[in-house]
């Protein structure tokens, strides 16, 4: 039976390029979870967009000497082709600054406010009186109280990592001129997430305990047993989204708030571009469909506890989008952090690979195959360019490549490059096909978990065990004295490579479709679902071609150095 599955994947604040980090952490997991699930024959919908408001974008726009609207544009237009070229295979990418978006914010705030799970409440906030302007948490510096690092913002210390109030930095100064601040009044809007404490508690248990990764769980229950309070979702600047009551010009609603609402937002958006407004409603409102969120550590309250509890709070009654509730996250299979060269990723200090250069000088594939095989799911994971250049070689050259190579050389040989009949059988013949049936189930029981690196060993085991099998079986000697021999082991050994076409297509959809097209299909890759098809007797093959390319190890040397140089400034 076919199963309907939501993914949405963490928004990307447009405030600079992507780098590998990001792309391990969010994007590439929920691309191959989406690729798998097309090829079962479910119905996908994959969405998440620019995160274009925020403190992140006015600094970064102040830095480039920018409009806050035209580091969007630019950075938006890089990662959709990013995207492009790596292979992700967003259902709707958008961004949140449309008006849809606008107006799916305004509903859920109405809504939520209707039921008074958002109130307005005066609090006093960092002022700077020379701007003559509230100053955002990261727009207050100063000297953190814990490590006494001096260069600590109001929202974290970068040095020890605490999360901080302006107000509990020592000689604290504003951003922008230096001033130390004031505390002044202002009056916010607020979730009321104390009022959904309980409800989240028991239904984070329910769904997450056994099956969220442990670091998901743990850190959900934590927060929970700890106890919620509720938080302000406005803030006085004037890049964001407006209220949607009259009177708060002033004000904007907080990027975290309404860029969660993406998620929902961009599925209207999708619908609507596919000339049927009411095709989200399944994804949303009927509760067999599967929810799935990829993202990073750092994003993990925000949607296994906030976003939950806006959706739980906007219930049964929905203002524009019509009844019945919204679907809660089924899964949140956050991942943690990939560093670089032993160091963690680092925007401020330029240490990262950025996708846009990598994709300049590289194939996709075997990005997605290194980041795969060693996905930092269940802990942090380092990228080192001689372990992406020791993989493309000895494993996806050496094992994968060279067994595709070496099988369709020798069929263009011994048979003019058709698709020979086999003969009967033996019983290392079968043992083959049976790996490779066997193969396709657990790749796919490890890949609904979702457990990428086991899944992808589990796929390359495949092709180790064909290498093995060819070698025994020697093809190229039985060719001098045994048409039939020679028939019946190409056979199996397509049968095996076909097998391999299609488990690793999550993964590497591009070598897959090569693949597909060098055993003489013309047809779409994905075109018989998560199945092993092999080319029938009497295909013709295409020329030979290798698959991956070896890469030469002073990339190496040549990368790293590039590395160095880029960080020094
Ligand atoms: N822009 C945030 C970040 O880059 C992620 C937002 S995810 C969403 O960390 F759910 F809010 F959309
Ligand atoms: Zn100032």
């Amino acid at each position: 039976m076919s199963e309907r599955i939501f993914i949405g994947v963490a928004w990307p604040y447009a405030n600079g390029p992507l780098h590998l980090g990001q792309i391990a952490g969010a994007y590439l997991p929920a691309d191959i979870f989406a690729r798998y699930h097309r090829l079962k024959g479910n119905d996908v919908l994959m969405v998440s967009g620019t995160d274009q408001h925020g403190t992140p974008i006015t600094i970064r726009a102040e830095q480039e000497g920018l409009t806050p609207q035209e580091v969007v544009s630019k950075y938006h237009a890089q990662y959709l082709d990013v995207w492009d070229k790596l292979g992700i295979s967003f259902d709707k990418y958008t961004s949140t600054g449309t008006e849809n978006h606008a107006k799916v914010v305004g509903d859920l705030f109405l809504s939520l406010l209707e039921k008074d799970l958002i109130y307005p409440a005066t609090a006093e906030y960092a002022y700077c009186a020379n701007d003559r302007r509230f100053l955002p948490d990261r727009y207050v510096d100063g000297t953190c109280p814990h490590c006494s690092f001096e260069r600590a913002r109001g929202d974290q210390c970068d040095n020890c990592g605490r999360t901080l109030d302006p107000q509990d930095l020592l000689n604290w100064r504003c951003h922008i001129c230096g001033n130390p601040p004031e505390m002044r009044e202002s009056e916010h809007f607020f979730l009321r997430l104390s009022a959904l404490q309980e409800k989240l508690h028991d239904w984070a248990k329910a769904v997450g305990e056994g099956i969220w990764r442990p670091n998901v769980y743990g850190f959900t229950m934590n927060w929970l047993t700890e106890g919620l309070r509720d938080r302000a979702i406005t803030r006085d600047v004037e890049w964001g989204v407006p209220l949607p009551i009259p009177g708060y010009d002033t004000k904007r609603i907080y990027v975290w708030f309404e860029a969660c609402i993406g998620y929902l937002s961009a599925a209207l958006e999708w619908a609507e571009s596919r000339g049927n407004n009411d095709e989200w409603l399944p994804f949303w409102k009927d509760t067999s469909t599967k929810a799935y969120y990829f993202l990073g550590k750092d994003n993990i309250p925000f949607h296994t506890i906030i976003w939950p509890a806006m959706l739980m709070g906007y219930g049964e009654s929905g203002a524009s989008l019509g009844a019945g509730g919204l679907n809660l996250p089924t899964n949140v299979p956050a991942n943690e952090y990939l560093s670089l060269e032993g160091q963690k990723f680092s925007t401020s200090q330029n240490w990262a690979v950025w996708a846009p250069d990598y994709l300049e000088r590289y194939e996709p594939d075997p990005l997605r195959y290194y980041l795969s095989a060693n996905m930092p799911e269940f802990g942090d994971a380092d990228f080192s360019w001689r372990e992406f250049f020791r993989r493309n070689n000895d494993e996806l050259v050496a094992t994968y490549g060279n067994l595709v190579h070496r099988i369709l050389t020798l069929t263009h040989r011994n048979f003019d490059g058709t698709v020979p009949e086999a003969g009967a059988l033996n019983s290392d013949d079968k043992a083959l096909i049976q790996k490779a049936d066997d193969t396709l189930d657990d790749v796919a029981s490890s890949l609904e978990l979702p457990r990428f690196r086991e899944a992808i060993g589990k796929a390359m085991a495949l092709a180790g065990e064909a290498n093995r099998y060819v070698d025994l079986k020697a093809p190229w000697k039985t060719a001098k004295d045994d048409k039939v021999r020679t028939a019946t082991t190409l056979s199996t050994a397509l049968y095996a490579i076909s097998a391999l076409k299609t488990v690793l297509y999550p993964f590497m959809p591009h070598a897959s479709e090569r693949l597909h097209a060098l055993l003489g299909f013309t047809s779409e890759v994905t075109g018989n679902g998560w199945a092993v098809s092999p080319p029938p007797a009497g295909q013709t093959l295409q020329e030979p071609k290798p698959l991956f390319t070896k890469l030469d190890e002073e990339i190496v040397e040549r990368e790293t150095a590039l590395l160095h140089a880029q960080s020094a400034g």
